[in-house]
């Protein structure tokens, strides 16, 4: 692939060890800053840029974009555009696209890599649903292109692992918290014993929980960031439509006293785990046993526990969200790409990501009942899970007889075995059957 510049006339060189080709920033001049995108993350990153100052140059805002002037309030000193090619006119030495959602950001960040202008993006759904096709163009422009505020926003956790060639390489698994409004609401739920919507109620007014959270509490949030980490931890490319994902709406307060009765708790987790049986993946709640590392990230708390093949885990932990925390982020990996473009070569993925299957995977089960009938008793529920391939391993049994409200730990089964036996029970007693998947506790 040909690298235009840094080369002499005509020659070509592999695009991994290709000089940038975007006109390194001169000492004297401000790096200039293009910014799509004034809503909350925006805002917070306008507001920090004149105190930064990375090598000691000073940062502007070249411009904002936004789709309604009208409708924002304008930071003071900073040019508001609602035409692309206005930003492009002012020479951004980084664009830093905060819109969210794929579109207009795919075609705005396309344009910007064809014009050799390295990326900054928060934005988890555009990375999960054109990864593979922006970071093809980056490649192929040389251009970088850093989004360490897409996931977990306040650590520094996939630019870290992504160095990390030899510890990456040992991993057979993960399990994360990565969305704090569904973490707030089901830990206020255990915690208060309140409802599913006093919780979001709650999560709404302090501010957690966006105005419309029905991405998060659908899990797909969660699942566009566990896209993110597939590509950096594996590394896989996955289309977000195959991987299985349940929100948070169906846990009540009832599941949350169970799961504790059981020795655990209920979390809205992401988890992955390959090997030579391929990728196994999922979003949604979960039961998460009490010595599971995630079993005690509450509140907002954003976390993912690492497993390596030796069995060791590491856990990181910490904000995920939140402007101001995603602003600092944002702004280290401005840092980090104005530094790749004028000192080093660009840092390409050496271990390609497969375009692998993924698949749902065996796992144990918090199956919980419930009902105003005689519920059947806890042999008649053994003998119907086991008829559909389901086997108890624990069961707590909350009038201390076997018969009434139980709950129950399985052993690790396929999803099409559980629904199979909740349908066989709610079809034997009018009752409500609902079953979480279930973590080990070694992550
Ligand atoms: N709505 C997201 C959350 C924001 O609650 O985690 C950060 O992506």
């Amino acid at each position: 692939l040909p690298c235009a510049r840094a080369r002499t006339e005509g020659e070509t060189v592999p695009v991994d060890s290709c000089a940038l080709v975007h006109p390194a920033p001169s000492a004297a001049a401000a790096l200039r800053i293009g910014l799509l995108g004034l809503g909350q993350v925006g805002a917070a990153v306008a507001a920090r840029v004149p105190a930064l100052a990375p090598g000691g140059r000073r940062l502007t805002i070249a411009a904002a974009l936004v789709r309604d002037p009208a409708s924002r309030q304008r930071p003071e000193g900073i040019p508001i555009v609602t035409r692309i090619d206005d930003v492009f006119a002012r020479r951004p030495d980084v664009i830093v696209e905060v819109l969210g959602g794929v579109e207009p950001a795919r075609t705005l960040v396309l344009e910007a890599i064809a014009r050799r202008i390295p990326i900054v993006t928060a934005n988890k759904s555009l990375l999960a649903h054109c990864g593979d096709e922006l970071l093809a163009a980056a490649r192929l422009a040389g251009v970088p292109l850093r989004c360490e505020a897409s996931v977990v926003a306040g650590l520094p956790f996939l630019s870290s692992i992504a160095r990390r060639h030899a510890f990456r390489s040992s991993l057979v698994s993960f399990s994360g918290i990565v969305n704090g409004t569904t973490n707030f609401v089901l830990s206020r739920m255990e915690g208060t014993g309140a409802d599913y919507d006093a919780a979001l109620d709650e999560a709404r007014r302090r501010g957690f929980a966006e105005p419309d959270p029905t991405s998060d509490v659908q899990g797909i949030d969660a699942l566009e960031k566990l896209v993110v980490l597939l590509r950096h931890l594996v590394p896989a490319s996955v289309d977000p439509r195959a991987i299985e994902v349940d929100g948070i709406v169906a846990v009540t307060a009832d599941d949350l006293r169970r799961a504790r009765g059981l020795g655990g708790t209920i979390k809205p987790v992401v988890h992955a785990a390959w090997g030579a049986g391929g990728l196994e993946a999922f979003a949604g709640p979960a039961f998460v046993p009490r010595e599971h590392p995630l079993a005690r990230l509450e509140g907002v708390t954003n976390g993912v526990a690492l497993r390596d093949r030796s069995g060791h885990s590491l856990l990181f932990a910490g904000p995920g969200a939140g402007p101001d925390v995603t602003a600092a982020t944002i702004l280290d990996d401005v840092a980090a790409a104005l530094d790749a473009v004028t000192e080093r070569p660009v840092e390409a993925e050496r271990r390609e990501a497969s375009h692998g299957r993924v698949a749902a995977p065996a796992t144990g089960w918090l199956i919980t009942l419930d009902g105003s009938r005689p519920l059947p008793s806890g042999p008649e529920v053994a003998d119907l899970l086991g008829s559909c391939g389901v086997w108890i391993e624990r069961a707590v049994y909350e009038r201390g007889d076997t018969a009434g409200p139980a709950s129950f730990l399985t052993y690790a089964c396929s999803r099409d075995r559980v629904q199979a036996a909740m349908r066989a029970i709610e079809a034997a007693a009018c009752c409500r059957a609902s079953a979480w998947r279930a973590l080990r506790g070694d992550a």
